[in-house]
Formats: C-alpha cells, structure tokens, sequence
C-alpha cells in the first residue's frame, strides 16, 4: 500500500500550492504520485464542484444549498473519489496527495456550521470505508492573513474584488481554524501543525522534512 497524505487549513492557508511543491520534490526522488483535490478529481466530483462553489453574478440564480444537503454533496464527491481513485491507486503502491479530505467536513461542516460533530465523523467514515490518511499537513494561518492573500490572488486572476471566502463572515473561518486545531490536538501523530505565515520555500522545507521522516519509518 501507498502512502496516503493529506493537505487542510482554511482558504487561503497555501495548501494546494504546497501541495503542488510537495509533488514535485518527491517526483524528483521518483515516488509516484497521484494528486487530487476535493471536491474533485472524477467526473461527478467535478459536477458537484461547481454547484458547492458556484458564485452566480446575482444570488437570485444560486441554488439553495442547506447544511446537511452541503455535508451529503461533499461525502457523494469523497465516495466516488476514494472508490475510482485513491483506493486503486494506493493499492498499487502510488503515494497518494489530496488537497482537502475528511478534517475538511468535520471542520467546515461540524464546527464551521455546527452540524453535530459525532453525525459528521460517522458519514466521513462511512464515505471513505474507514480509509484514513496516513499523515495530514495541517497549514495553519490566521483567517484574516488568509482573506488578504485570497483576495489579492482573486483580484490578479479575475480583476474580481471578492471571492467566495468574503461571501462567509469571519466568524465562520475562526470557528473552522479552531476546528482544525481540535482535529490536530485530538490526533497529534498524524497531522502535522505548520506555520503557513513564513514564506514559501521555509514552509516547503518544513514539510519536506515531516514527509522524509514518515517515509523513512515506512
Ligand atoms: P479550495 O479549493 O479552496 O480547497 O475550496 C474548497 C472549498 O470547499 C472550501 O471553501 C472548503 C470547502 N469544503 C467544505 O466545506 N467541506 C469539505 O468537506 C471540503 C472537502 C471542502
């Protein structure tokens, strides 16, 4: 079985870029890798993508979304992503990345919008037939620094001033980040804090070296 790792922190945090890093460093070492994100990386995970992040120009055109059926839309894209890819690939011995995975749910869906946290950690399992990451890289950044550096790269990609992560109340992102940290305090052995306000390549480093000490225990 392949290594499965996972990348979490709020919007903003430089998880997929880290992600994307990380990738490459361990391509040069030859490992194979396969790198998804969530919602994502099938057909219907896709679909359902854009209905969870869709932004229409005017909110007469979004489609009502209430917490649970969000919670359900998630774990249809975590079902269908564990069975066509993570699973198969693990087997084959692939080292696994996902940008987002379970932690995600428990803390945007429980403590973010405060669906009972025994009900979400029940349908997470259920979604990925107990398959657990075998290490998850939690970025750590303050909601604020997260918002500033979210919408400066919203503004260069699209000239937009918002994004979705102003459509939410900071409060919001508060509640997930402390989220992230009861995960992190709850499970100290498999997901690792990292500081995300250093810069890139410090926080790179950093990860590489959580990375290389798991493989060399493996
Ligand atoms: P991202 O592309 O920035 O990671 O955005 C994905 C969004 O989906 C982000 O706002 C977090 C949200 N999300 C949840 O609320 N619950 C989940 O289970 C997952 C995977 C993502």
């Amino acid at each position: 079985m392949g290594l499965f790792i996972t990348f979490e922190g709020i919007e903003g945090s430089g998880k997929s870029t880290q992600m994307e890093m990380l990738a490459e460093y361990l391509k040069e070492k030859s490992v194979a890798v396969v790198a998804v994100r969530e919602p994502g990386g099938t057909a219907l995970g896709e679909r359902v993508r854009a209905i969870l992040l869709e932004r229409p120009e005017e909110p007469t055109e979004a489609v009502a979304i209430s917490a649970l059926s969000e919670l359900f839309l998630y774990e249809a894209c975590r079902a269908q992503l564990v069975e066509d890819v993570i699973a198969p690939a693990l087997k084959r011995g692939a080292t696994v990345l996902c940008d987002r995975f379970t932690d995600s749910t428990l803390a945007y869906q429980g403590y973010g919008r405060s669906l009972d946290l025994g009900a979400v950690t029940a349908i997470n399992t259920r979604a990925t037939g107990g398959l657990a990451p075998d290490a998850t890289i939690l970025i750590d950044l303050d909601p604020r620094e997260g918002l500033r550096r979210a919408t400066a790269r919203m503004s260069v990609v699209t000239g937009a001033k918002e994004d979705r992560f102003e459509a939410e109340a900071i409060e919001f992102h508060n509640r997930v980040r402390e989220g992230f940290h009861s995960i992190a305090a709850f499970e100290p052995a498999r997901v690792h804090l990292v500081d995300g306000t250093g810069e890139i390549d410090s926080v790179h480093r950093s990860i590489c070296d959580i990375i290389d000490h798991l493989m060399t225990k493996t």
